[in-house]
């Protein structure tokens, strides 16, 4: 199937059925079906103003096959400068072909045309799209309408690809080393067709994800459970860095990316797929990547904001309080824990580390440093974990939304 026809399917996914992109096979192959994602992604990540763009030149709300038609159409002309005749031309030929928007097709080729002119000036005074509500009034207290349209700015481009280096002295042309030690790629190439990349000499993994895993400090030869593990990102670095790792992971397709990962490094781990809580033994260091909202990987995900409602906040933050309880019970004395997500709510990360520490009189926070890891010091959050949002770094192309702490046992 062609790219534009298997970009449709993408978004009546997530649109009308509410499911995530990554749970939806593209129908196509090859070049086509990564265009067919890029093309995806894009509307979703730029609806809001293209549907503002739309709104006036349609006297009545069109069906959601004939606005996806549309919402593909004007993004190629707006976001990515394509040709007008021929885009129009084949979004049109497309509603001819199928029989719930062939009706419509003289109206999406005048609407097409007219978004053609009219658009462009529009398009340049159009507001980044919007945070959920349900995530912009969870946001809006601590960091304010500032902070919120900061991130939503950051939000509206298409993120970097970022590369963990199994090697530090490895490196590539096109890509800039980031202080934090991460290599960040100029464009968007096709990863696996990379110099090293069969060599394992790197993995995908946003410059924010990387740093957990360092919190733990020197694990050379230490026991490490990573264990909320999958796919392994963190995992390969543990083990890159010396440590005696086991990759747990409640998942079995998604261990079995783990294995496939660690074959391609050339990296060692031992790996459970195992619910965490019936997990027993006793490590070193234990990491902790909790399941959560993602709502930090929005720039990554734009599909996420159309698939969750805010429901999900509550359920997790339970799972996160009692993982983070179970993890504590597999730790030795004088042992550090990193606890992290990937989430931008505070409920997902300060007030777990906070309440956490009100739980166990035993534990206490191992204050981070952001600049000796490479990061500015307004990373630092008050209760001394690392809070990392989109619009870090704007003018290095921002980073993942992450929280990070450091916990000692003693
Ligand atoms: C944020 S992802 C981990 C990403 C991973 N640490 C990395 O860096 O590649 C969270 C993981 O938690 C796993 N998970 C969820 N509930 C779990 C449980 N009860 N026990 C073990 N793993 C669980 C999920 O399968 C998912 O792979």
């Amino acid at each position: 199937m062609k790219a534009r026809q298997a970009a449709l399917i993408l978004l009546d996914a997530v649109l009308r059925e509410r499911r995530m992109l990554a749970q939806v096979e593209v129908p196509a192959e090859g070049a086509e079906a990564a265009r067919a994602s890029r093309l995806a992604t894009t509307v979703l990540r730029n609806i809001g103003a293209v549907d503002a763009i739309l709104r006036p030149f349609s006297q009545r709300k069109p069906q959601i096959e004939v606005q996806n038609l549309l919402r593909l159409g004007a993004v190629e002309l707006l976001v990515n400068g394509e040709d007008a005749h021929g885009v129009t031309n084949d979004i049109v030929g497309i509603a001819k072909s199928e029989p719930r928007s062939r009706k419509a097709s003289g109206m999406v080729n005048a609407i097409l045309r007219k978004v053609a002119l009219e658009g462009p000036e529009k398009w340049a005074k159009a507001p980044p799209q919007r945070l959920p509500p349900w995530l912009d009034k969870a946001l809006r207290k601590r960091i304010g309408a500032e902070g919120i349209r900061a991130i939503e700015v950051a939000q509206a481009k298409a993120p970097p690809i970022d590369l963990t280096l199994r090697d530090t002295d490895f490196t590539l042309a096109d890509a800039d080393l980031l202080p934090t030690g991460s290599l960040r790629l100029h464009n968007q190439p096709q990863v696996s067709a990379l110099p090293g990349f069969t060599q394992g000499a790197f993995w995908v993994q946003d410059a924010a994800a990387a740093l957990p895993a360092r919190l733990l400090g020197d694990v050379k030869g230490k026991r490490v459970l990573d264990i909320c593990a999958a796919p392994g990102g963190k995992t390969m670095q543990l083990a890159a860095a010396g440590a005696d790792v086991t990759a747990l992971d409640i998942s079995g397709p998604r261990m079995a990316r783990v294995a496939e990962n660690l074959t391609r490094t050339g990296l060692k781990a031992t790996l459970i797929t195992e619910d965490a809580f019936q997990h027993t033994g006793t490590y070193d260091a234990v990491l902790l990547d909790a399941p959560c909202t993602a709502t930090g990987t929005i720039r990554r995900h734009p599909d996420l904001p159309f698939v969750k409602s805010g429901e999900e906040v509550e359920p997790l933050t339970k799972l996160q309080m009692q993982l983070l309880d179970h993890a504590l019970s597999l730790l030795n004395p004088g042992g550090m824990l990193v606890y992290c997500t990937c989430s931008l709510l505070a409920v997902e990360g300060e007030f777990q580390i906070t309440a956490a520490l009100k739980r166990h009189k035993n534990l206490q926070i191992v204050p981070i440093d952001p600049t000796t890891l490479g990061g500015d010091p307004d990373w630092a959050s008050p209760e001394g974990g690392l809070r990392l949002l989109p619009s870090h770094w704007p003018d290095k192309g921002g980073m993942d939304g992450f929280y990070m702490a450091a916990l000692r046992l003693s």
